[in-house]
């Protein structure tokens, strides 16, 4: 039987932490606030917006929502993340994706300011994560990374495959996992041979968006495997981009969905936000 790796456990316990260091932080004087900006009414990315408030109340962080329509033009955007920019009062920025196809997300990203970006998403934190100086981690990879060390998986040396090379998860992954000590693969939609190359992974990170596209097939027996999807069934049942009942098995660890690495995103926002009282 695998090991679970209960990420609504661990994203408690870290959002737990950061409660009490919130407090201990108050104490000094010192809060932090977080703007959080949607553009349109897409119903995934209004469950995700409240459940980033709730927990910015639950930890005792301030939040702010500014709720725009569809129509929003770019310009008007920007304007606002410039007045967030300079309110003193805003200790982060999260602007929620996707945003409606006549805003160019690259512009809206690279207009906050690198010091309030606690998506991590700005080529300045990249950069930074790059070349392992200070700079805020993207929320998902670094939640991977806290799902692994609290769960007691070893990383150092072993050979990761990665499935999958997003800006958001694939890419800040392969460059956590480096300095995890770990040997790194990146694979995509032209990888040849993928099943074999899977097959070599001690540590199979999967995010590609395709549901249960991993069966047991990609697997090596005792693999730990770490799955990044989230996708709505027919009939309203939730799936990743493995396929559990598959894989499961076979394997030492892996990440059910849900509670996997979803609350960990969560979690990890969390943790940047507190990141700027420190
Ligand atoms: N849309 C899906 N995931 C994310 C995320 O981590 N941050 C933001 N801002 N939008 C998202």
């Amino acid at each position: 039987m695998a090991k679970l790796i209960d990420g609504k456990r661990i994203s408690q316990e870290i959002k737990d932490e950061l409660k009490a260091e919130v407090a201990a932080l108050a104490q000094q004087g010192k809060t932090a606030s977080l703007a959080v900006v949607q553009v349109g009414a897409d119903p995934a990315s209004s469950v995700y917006v409240r459940n980033k408030k709730n927990a910015c109340a639950y930890i005792g962080i301030g939040s702010e929502s500014y709720e725009l329509p569809e129509e929003t033009t770019e310009e008007e955007l920007l304007a606002l993340i410039q007045e967030l920019n300079q309110k003193e009062e805003v200790h982060g920025i999260l602007v929620q994706l996707p945003l409606p196809a006549h805003i160019d997300e690259e512009k809206v990203i690279l207009a906050i300011d690198p010091s309030k970006d606690v998506d991590g998403f700005h080529p300045q934190s990249a950069g930074a994560l790059m070349i392992g100086s200070k700079g805020f981690l993207p929320c998902t990879p670094a939640g991977v990374i806290q799902l692994m060390k609290r769960s007691g998986v070893e990383m150092e040396g072993k050979n990761c495959v990665i499935v999958g090379r997003s800006n958001i998860v694939g890419k800040p992954m392969a460059m956590l996992m480096l300095r995890e000590n770990a040997t790194v693969t990146v694979t995509h939609s032209r990888t040849k041979n993928l099943k074999e190359v899977c097959k070599q992974a001690d540590i199979l990170i999967v995010a590609i968006g395709k549901p249960k596209f991993i069966n047991e097939e990609y697997v090596k027996e005792g693999a730990v495997v770490i799955d990044v999807g989230i996708h709505r069934l027919e009939g309203k049942k939730l799936c990743g981009d493995v396929d559990f009942d598959a894989v499961e098995p076979h394997v030492s660890a892996i990440t059910p969905v849900p509670g996997g690495v979803g609350p960990m995103t969560i979690a990890m926002l969390m943790d940047n936000c507190v990141e700027t009282m420190r």
